[in-house]
Order: structure tokens, then C-alpha cells, then sequence
């Protein structure tokens, strides 16, 4: 959709522009291929001591746990992305694998990694993702009897795009308006 490309300074490649939170998802089911491939995309990104501190847990539309875990979701997150082909829930190991290392600090930098890499190789496969923190992570952690070091932490609802007109306000024109970001000159703190 035009209107959501990113208008960037600088000569961005197209998979980083054409990439939105979408809220339109059509009935086109979701493979446990699909799935699993953009899975194992996530799997491939960098961790620090190549720890894979990520854990996932996926659930496709028309299963319980697809219902449960949209029983997690905030009203706001959960009017939309009941249309979702999928969800995939980004899980953080908090500790390292080698004992007597309780706390990896590096942990949720290296799961929002993991998370970046599916949703991007969703977009090379005309997959749309929203990533949602709107949830109750005790919902899906009581659920599936996760142990302490294992914390839900982000919802991805992911699916084929369906038509923005099919969705109620507000989310109708937020589908529908141009997505934007801080000017570099804030965020780039020094330069020389
Ligand atoms: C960790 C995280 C949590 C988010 N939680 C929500 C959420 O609960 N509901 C929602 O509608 N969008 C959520 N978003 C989507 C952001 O609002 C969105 O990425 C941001 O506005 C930029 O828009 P864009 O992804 O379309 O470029 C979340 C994104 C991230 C990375």
C-alpha cells in the first residue's frame, strides 16, 4: 500500500520500506511450512555468545491455543488481529544455558533480533506481521506451564493483507495513514 511505504532520506533497500504493523489480514490460511520458515529466519540472527536466547510458541487460526492466546491480547490489539492467519508468541530466555550464569543481559536485545528477522522474511514472502506487547504474558506462561526464565514478551500476529476498508475506526485510518519516524538528526546523537 503506497501510502505506507517509508519515505526515507536515504536509499533504504524496499524489504525495510515496505514493511508495516498491519492490522488488514485475509482468510488465507498460514502453512506450518510458512510458519516455520519465517520461524527459522528468527533463529538465524545474531545472539550474544550465540546464546538463541528465543523461544516461540505458534498458534494457527482455528486452534484452542490460537484462541487462548487471543484471549491474552488488549481489546484494542485483539478486534484485529482475531483475523491474524497466525500467531507467534517471542518467548526470552533470561538466563544463560551455562549454569551458574543466572541473568543474560543481552537476552531481550537478542529476542527483538530474532523477532526483526521473522517479520522480515515474512515481508519477502508477502507475510505481514504486528507486534504486540498489549497482552497478558501470565495468560500464555500458566497456559503452557512456563518456567520463571521463559517470559512471554511479544505477541506477532501474522497474515496474508486483506483490504484496510474491511476495518473498523480507528484502526481503519490508522491502517490507512503514512507511517512515520523521528528525523536521523535526532537519533543520530554524534557524528564526525
Ligand atoms: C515491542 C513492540 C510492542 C508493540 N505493541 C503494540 C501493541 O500492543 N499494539 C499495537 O497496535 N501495536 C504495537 N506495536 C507496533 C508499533 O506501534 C509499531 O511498530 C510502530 O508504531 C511503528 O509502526 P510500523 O511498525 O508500522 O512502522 C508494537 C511494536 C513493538 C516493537
Amino acid at each position: 500500500m503506497e501510502v505506507k511505504i517509508a519515505k526515507t532520506a536515504f536509499d533504504v533497500h524496499p524489504i525495510i520500506k515496505n514493511r508495516w504493523s498491519a492490522r488488514s489480514f485475509s482468510e488465507k490460511p498460514m502453512t506450518d511450512e510458512v510458519i516455520k520458515t519465517i520461524i527459522e529466519a528468527g533463529h538465524w540472527m545474531f545472539s550474544a555468545m550465540n546464546e538463541q536466547p528465543w523461544r516461540f510458541i505458534y498458534a494457527k487460526k482455528n486452534t484452542p491455543a490460537f484462541d487462548l492466546i487471543l484471549s491474552s491480547l488488549a481489546h484494542g490489539n485483539a478486534i484485529w488481529a482475531k483475523n491474524a492467519g497466525a500467531f507467534v508468541v517471542s518467548i526470552v530466555k533470561t538466563d544463560f544455558d551455562k549454569e551458574g550464569n543466572p541473568f543474560n543481559a543481552w537476552a531481550e536485545h537478542d529476542m527483538g533480533a530474532a523477532n526483526a528477522g521473522m517479520i522480515l522474511q515474512a515481508s519477502t514472502m508477502d507475510i505481514y506481521a504486528h507486534p504486540m506487547a498489549g497482552f497478558k504474558p501470565e495468560i500464555i506462561k500458566e497456559y503452557y506451564n512456563l518456567p520463571d526464565n521463559l517470559k512471554p514478551f511479544v505477541v506477532n500476529a501474522f497474515g496474508y493483507l486483506d483490504e484496510p476498508q474491511k476495518l473498523e475506526e480507528p484502526f481503519l485510518t490508522r491502517e490507512t495513514t503514512a507511517r512515520s519516524r523521528k528525523n536521523l538528526e535526532e537519533i543520530i546523537l554524534f557524528q564526525e
